[in-house]
C-alpha cells in the first residue's frame, strides 16, 4: 500500500532523491529523448467530497503559521480508501519506489521540505493584512499547503498541479478541510488545474493575472524551467511577485538554484533576490522574483 510520505525529506547529499529508472520515455524523429506531457484541464471537486470530510479530518493536523491557521492531511494511509485506477500515477510512483517519474508523476503526493520553509517565510513576511484579497497561484501545488495558507489569509487562490490524481485525492481534500461550513458548497473563486505548465498556460492565458505566485520545489528538472518561466510571464501581473522555494542542488536531475539563476539572467524577463536561506541539511533558499525593470 502506498503511504503518503508527509515526513520532511532530509535525504543525504549522496542519495539520488529522484529515482527515475522507470521513466517513460519516447524517442522523437531526431532520436532525442522526450517525455510526453499531460494536457491541462480544470478539475472540479467531486460532488460527494463532503461525505469523506470526517475521514480527512481524522487524518489531519492543524498548524499555526503567524496569524494564519491551516489544516492538512498528515499521514499516509488514505489511499487505501480509493480505487487504484483513480490514483494511477501516484500508484505507479509507489510501485516503482520513486519520488518522481518524469512526465508521469511529478512528486505532488508528499509535502516537500521547501514548502515548510516558505510557510515559515510567509508567516513572518506575508501576514493576513498583506495577502488578504490578493490573487494567488500555487504553482506545482502538490498538497496545496502554500495556497491554503493564502486562502486562509483571505486571498483568492488557484491551485495547479501536474497530476489530476494528486489534485483529486490530496489537494482538494486539503482545501475542503479549510473551508468554513457555509463555503463548502461554494468555492468562492478557488480553482484547480491539472497538467503540464505549458498546457495550463495556454488554457488560461486570457484569465486575470496573479499578484503572487507561490512555488516550491519546482526547478529540479532543467528541461522544464523554460516552461516555468513562460508560465510566470503569462500568469503574473505587471507588479506581481513570485516566491520560489527550492534546494541549491537536486542530485540526480541536475537542476538547482544557482543553475536556475543563470537561466533567469540569460532570459532577462525577471530579476531575482535571495530573501531567505538555510544550510541546515540540504541547502535551501527562497527567491523573490519580479519582472525585470528595463
Ligand atoms: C517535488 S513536487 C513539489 C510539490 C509541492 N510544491 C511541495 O513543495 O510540497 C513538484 C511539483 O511540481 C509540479 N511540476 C513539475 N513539473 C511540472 C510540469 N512540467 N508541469 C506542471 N507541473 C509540474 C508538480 O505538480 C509537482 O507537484
Amino acid at each position: 500500500m502506498f503511504k503518503f510520505d508527509f515526513k520532511v525529506d532530509n535525504g543525504s547529499e549522496e542519495e539520488n532523491i529522484f529515482k527515475d529508472d522507470t521513466k517513460e520515455v519516447v524517442k522523437n524523429t531526431k532520436n532525442e529523448t522526450t517525455v510526453e506531457c499531460y494536457d491541462s484541464k480544470e478539475i472540479k471537486p467531486p460532488s460527494n467530497i463532503n461525505e469523506n470530510l470526517d475521514l480527512y479530518k481524522a487524518n489531519s493536523m492543524e498548524v499555526n503559521a503567524g496569524d494564519v491557521t491551516l489544516t492538512y492531511i498528515k499521514s499516509g494511509d488514505l489511499l487505501q480508501f480509493f480505487d487504484t485506477n483513480t490514483t494511477k500515477d501516484i500508484t505507479k510512483a509507489e510501485e516503482s519506489h520513486s519520488d518522481l517519474i518524469p512526465g508521469v508523476y511529478e512528486g505532488g503526493a508528499k509535502i516537500w521540505e521547501c514548502t515548510e520553509d516558505l510557510i515559515a517565510y510567509l508567516a513572518i513576511n506575508y501576514p493576513t493584512e498583506k495577502i488578504k484579497s490578493k490573487r494567488v497561484l500555487d504553482l506545482g501545488c502538490g498538497s496545496g499547503v502554500l495556497g491554503i495558507y493564502a486562502h486562509n489569509a483571505g486571498a483568492l487562490v488557484h491551485f495547479q498541479d501536474y497530476n489530476e490524481d494528486v489534485l483529486e485525492k490530496i489537494t482538494i481534500p486539503n482545501v475542503f478541510l479549510n473551508l468554513p461550513e457555509e463555503e463548502s458548497t461554494n468555492l468562492d473563486g478557488i480553482k484547480f488545474y491539472s497538467g503540464d505548465w505549458a498546457k495550463y498556460t495556454e488554457l488560461t492565458k486570457d484569465d486575470e493575472k496573479f499578484d503572487i505566485i507561490l512555488t516550491s520545489e519546482t526547478i529540479y528538472n532543467p528541461d522544464n524551467q523554460r516552461k516555468l518561466l513562460d508560465t510566470f510571464d503569462v500568469k503574473l501581473s505587471e507588479k506581481g511577485t513570485i516566491l520560489l522555494a527550492a534546494k541549491i542542488y537536486y542530485f540526480g536531475v541536475g537542476g538547482g538554484l544557482r543553475q536556475f539563476e543563470e537561466l533567469l539572467k540569460k532570459d532577462k524577463r525577471f530579476q531575482s533576490e535571495i530573501v531567505w536561506s538555510s544550510s541546515e541539511g540540504l541547502s535551501r533558499e527562497i527567491l523573490e522574483i519580479k519582472r525585470a525593470v528595463l
